[in-house]
């Protein structure tokens, strides 16, 4: 029987796309460009499943224009925003992501997400980098120390949960807004509260965790800054389409927010120039996942979604 034709958007670790061309029949993006809306349908058009990454916006336009004979969208991924779900059920096109896999790459950076930007890590680092350190004192570079202070998590799913662990760590103490509450051995001890409102007011530390949807989509904007205690700080390793980055850099520049930690964008790749000219913003480039563990995690589970699909089976992280 024919292989099943699979088109790979990006570069992915060789173990994932060895094990890809073994049991599929691989088209690959040789030098790891992005595609243009009209290659990314261009090549859609002669396969029968893709395996695309964040970085490929499956819009409910470009869902349209897709060919009958795609029916699967596997991402590598477990954010699902460049993907119009309700299109691609709507064309009958199965989606899956990739779940639990990054959590604890994810976590681990918005632990550095935090630390950077309370201890001032981007302006130490350019200071002694750049030759510039010349000058030693009590008074020199004070930051926040973590250890103790309340750690709010909006968004307490599994990444959320695993960023709770790893702040306990630091002896802090855990607070979370979520749609559901947790029960209490996910719980841990952490405090609930059943408004954001309620979370802003108490966290010393504000983890976002949550996805973007039409709901969350500037979520953190200027009122709800305003709410958080004086001094916060801002980590979002989650979407960048969560934050108001205007209002952000108002608080940041006012001393509302002492500092944020951000390794996710509004415009990427690329970032926000303004957000950059500020010292008391430590940045990253959408790192969070990207170890060699989970990068092969990630592939791995969508080759096991793919796989289920074909052998008939309902695919284990099905989102649409
Ligand atoms: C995810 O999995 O959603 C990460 O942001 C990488 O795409």
């Amino acid at each position: 029987m024919a292989r099943p034709r699979l088109l790979i958007t990006r570069r992915l670790t060789d173990g994932v796309q060895t094990r890809a061309a073994r049991d599929y029949d691989v088209e690959f993006n040789e030098d790891d460009h992005v595609f243009s809306r009209d290659e990314l349908l261009e090549r859609c058009s002669a396969v029968d499943a893709v395996l695309p990454c964040h970085s490929e916006h499956f819009s409910a336009e470009v869902i349209g224009a897709l060919p009958a004979g795609l029916k699967i969208i596997a991402n590598h991924s477990v954010g699902t925003d460049h993907v119009d779900l309700d299109a691609a059920r709507a064309k009958g096109i199965v989606v899956t992501n990739t779940p639990d896999v990054l959590s604890d790459a994810t976590a681990e950076i918005a632990m550095l997400c935090m630390l950077g930007a309370a201890r001032r890590g981007a302006e130490g680092d350019r200071l002694v980098r750049e030759g510039k350190w010349s000058f030693w004192s009590p008074a020199f570079m004070v930051g926040r120390q973590v250890t103790g202070k309340r750690f709010g998590v909006l968004g307490m799913g599994r990444v959320g949960q695993v960023a709770a662990e790893r702040a306990r760590g630091f002896g802090m103490e855990i607070h979370y807004h979520n749609r559901r509450r947790l029960d209490p051995a996910e719980e841990k001890g952490a405090i609930f509260h059943d408004t954001l409102e309620g979370l802003l007011a108490v966290s010393d530390v504000l983890s976002l965790h949550c996805p973007t949807t039409p709901d969350t989509r500037d979520l953190i904007n200027a009122d709800r800054l305003a709410q958080l205690p004086d001094g916060a700080i801002l980590v979002n390793t989650a979407r960048g389409a969560l934050v108001d980055e205007d209002a952000l850099i108002g608080a940041l520049t006012s001393g509302k927010v002492f500092a944020a930690g951000l390794d996710v964008f509004k415009d990427e790749p690329g970032g926000n120039a303004r957000l950059a000219a500020l010292d008391n913003v430590f940045l990253l480039p959408h790192i969070g996942s990207a170890t060699f563990e989970t990068r092969d995690a990630m592939g791995f589970r969508a080759l096991d979604n793919l796989d289920a699909y074909f052998r008939g089976e309902a695919p284990g992280d099905r989102v649409a």
